[in-house]
């Protein structure tokens, strides 16, 4: 763990206007401040508040991420967002393959493959969303879920760019269910994700990669998830609207 930094991302989803979204990150910014060095924090925000939320945390320790990316550099894909395109707005992470997109919007591994392909070539670090349904884990095949979407969503990826990316574990049964993984749960699977990176790549490879848990993390139960070894960082939905409950698990990781 010594050799990942932490980090903690806010996913804001569809939430907020840009006064809105100016006025909670105003409200982040100082009581994060002393994190720096020792977390990373990110909010990753709607596309329509991208730009102001650069502009409300230029100077700070507060990175921006986007929620999505399409992996065309560009063309006739009308309502998409390239990769290049947020690069020149400043950004600097991205969410791909989030439960909701591969649930409600038809993402696959293989579209999440090439997002994550398109994001690593123009500069943008992507996190990457994997995670089983309940249905899923009920059958006990957790593991053979998420290593098919590690290997597929990786794949052809070099082990200089997956260093570069984060992996959530998000157990779709526990995103905004307030239904919490435990965090032996928590552990357990972002263990395996690490194992099955060293045997894609290797060890010192997996070692390097940053692993978050999403799913119903909250002021309360951050600080046992984060404390467990494999369990690099948080990636908030609800938690992260509110600047205190953010902050709060942001200094757990500190
Ligand atoms: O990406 C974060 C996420 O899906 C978890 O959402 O609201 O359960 O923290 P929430």
């Amino acid at each position: 763990k010594a050799v990942r930094k932490a980090i903690i991302a806010g996913n804001w989803k569809m939430n907020k206007t840009r006064p809105e979204a100016k006025e909670l990150l105003e409200a982040i910014k100082p009581l994060v401040a002393n994190a720096e060095g020792k977390v990373e924090v990110i909010a990753c925000v709607p596309f329509t508040n991208l730009e102001t939320a650069i502009n409300a945390t230029a100077g700070s320790n507060v990175k921006i991420g986007a929620e999505n990316v399409h992996f065309e550099k560009s063309g006739a894909f009308t309502g998409e967002i390239s990769a290049d395109m947020l690069v020149e707005l400043g950004v600097e992470y991205v969410v791909i393959g989030h439960s909701e997109r591969r649930q409600y919007f038809g993402e696959t591994d293989e579209t999440v493959n090439k997002r994550t392909k398109a994001a690593l070539a123009a500069g943008l670090k992507p996190i990457v969303c994997v995670g089983e349904l309940l249905w899923e884990r009920e059958c006990n095949i957790t593991e053979e879920v998420i290593a098919r979407q590690v290997k597929l969503d990786f794949f052809g990826v070099s082990a200089e760019d997956v260093k570069k990316s984060v992996i959530a574990y998000e157990p779709v049964w526990a995103i905004g269910t307030g239904k919490t993984a435990t965090a032996d749960q928590a552990e357990e699977v972002c263990a395996f994700i690490r194992a099955t990176l060293a045997k894609i790549y290797d060890e010192a490879t997996a070692e390097a990669v940053t692993i978050q848990y999403g799913g119903s993390m909250n002021a309360k139960n951050c600080a046992e998830l984060l404390s467990k070894e494999n369990v690099d960082g948080g990636l908030i939905g609800g938690a992260s609207l509110k600047a205190a409950d953010f902050n709060t698990i942001v200094q757990a990781a500190v």
